[in-house]
């Protein structure tokens, strides 16, 4: 980054990320980096203004506590150890807002001048020095990461990025217009729209197994997206929508892995394409930052987390066309009320399933035989734990309503009250 930087070296720290977004809130761009860089690798980062030594519970390795390399220790330049009780250095034992904030501009002098504007500006220098005159492509799932990094692109390189939009038949009701509205119609993207409902679906028939649905899917995913590719000509780049904590939580040598990212849309690695990540600096909520510094709407930007495999984890059991009707249907129903009921954004997550099973019912003085749909909304912080959100009575009334009279097949509704563990937010 072309900015005034504080490097935090991850000492084991347990708390790095929060040193580094507490320094961009204050305007000073901040990354993370491994412990043991050299005072060349700092030679080569001349933004650079200050080091801070993060240190914590993951220190040691192999029985040593990590120490930053000699030659970083004595460079000339601001550094400041939290968590290091045997640092040479100015040394606190907590991280403190109005220590960091001395450290940034009073003994590192930094100027406050990251924001969006600043970083979306850069970006586009970069992506235009990156790829020159050549061609990218980008699978655009309508997710936020991927919508971003097109808009970014649309911006910096115009026609010369092509985006692919796979519609599997497992998106929510409206999704695939969505993308080729905002992206084809108002941001004049080269859209490809592939159709591939009932080549999905036709793999998914029969498939009971969770995990063995998530495989077809993401298999099937990578197939279409080559055959696609396969068709373009001189296309040098892919594009991915890598964001920071994919790149921190796999894990420097000190930080915990917490898990294995997976590239957006399970793309692999022995596609013959150099990548352009753009936003893989970025935290979250600094992406929705710049997605509507970039002028998306908010509705997309805003979106709750939705999983890679759609609705199809949310069809229970072996999929049929009916029931993922009525599960797009019902979800449909719960997200506009949610909407109106001005929920949308409070409650982390919320949706419908439907399982494989039918239940008796009575409709019009007669016996009914249908499936049941079951509401899941739920908060959390990392998604390893939820609680259930406590939904006001007379909103699960109206949606229920809705579902039964609207959603056709289905004569039940259940609110499912579990949380996280024992149940797992979705349900399969
Ligand atoms: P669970 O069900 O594991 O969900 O409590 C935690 C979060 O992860 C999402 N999720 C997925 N996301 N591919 C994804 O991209 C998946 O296979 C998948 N399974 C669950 C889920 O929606 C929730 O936000």
């Amino acid at each position: 980054m072309n900015q005034d930087t504080i490097l935090v070296l991850d000492l084991g720290g347990t708390e790095n990320s929060v040193i580094a977004r507490m320094i961009r809130l204050m305007g000073v761009y901040s990354e993370i980096c491994p412990h043991d860089i050299s005072s060349k690798d700092l030679a080569n980062m001349p933004h650079v203004k200050g080091l801070i030594f993060s240190g914590g519970q993951n220190r040691l390795i192999d029985g040593v506590p990590a120490m930053p390399d000699e030659s970083v220790l004595s460079a000339d330049i601001p550094k400041l150890a939290i968590g290091c009780e045997d640092m040479p250095e100015m040394n606190v034992r907590i991280i403190d807002e109005g220590v960091v904030r001395h450290f940034v501009f009073d003994k590192c002098r930094c100027i406050a001048n990251w924001n969006m504007k600043s970083f979306v500006e850069e970006q586009i220098r970069l992506i235009r020095e990156q790829v020159g005159s050549e061609k990218v492509l980008l699978a655009l799932s309508g997710g936020v990461d991927s919508s971003v990094v097109a808009a970014l692109l649309i911006r910096a390189i115009g026609k010369n990025l092509t985006c692919i939009h796979v519609n599997h038949g497992l998106l929510r009701k409206g999704e695939p217009e969505e993308v080729i509205r905002v992206f084809k119609d108002e941001l004049g993207a080269n859209l490809i729209y592939v159709d591939a409902v009932d080549r999905f679906l036709d793999k998914l028939a029969g498939v009971e197994d969770p995990e063995q649905k998530r495989k077809i899917i993401g298999t099937e995913f990578i197939r279409v997206f080559e055959e696609e590719a396969a068709k373009l000509e001189g296309i040098r780049y892919l594009a991915q929508g890598t964001i920071y904590p994919d790149i921190v939580e796999s894990g420097t040598k000190t930080a915990k892995a917490i898990k294995a990212h997976h590239n957006v849309g399970g793309l692999p690695e022995d596609l013959k394409f150099e990548l352009v990540e753009p936003v893989k600096f970025l935290y979250k909520d600094e992406v929705r930052a710049c997605g509507i510094e970039l002028g998306l709407p908010e509705s997309m930007v805003y979106r709750q987390p939705f999983p890679g495999p759609g609705l199809g984890v949310r069809c229970l059991g072996a999929i049929t066309r009916e029931r993922l009707e009525a599960v797009r249907e019902s979800d449909a129903i719960l997200r506009e009320e949610f909407f109106k009921a001005g929920l949308e954004g409070k409650v982390w997550q919320y949706f419908t399933a439907i399982p494989d099973f039918k239940s008796v019912g009575v409709r019009d003085h007669a016996r009914s035989f249908e499936y049941p749909v079951i509401i899941r909304a739920v908060n959390t912080i990392d998604a390893m734990t939820a609680s259930v959100a406590a939904l006001d009575w007379h909103i699960l009334e109206t949606i229920t309503f809705r579902i039964i009279n609207e959603v056709k097949g289905v004569n039940r509704v259940v609110y499912d009250l579990t949380p996280k563990p024992t149940g797992t937010i979705e349900w399969e």
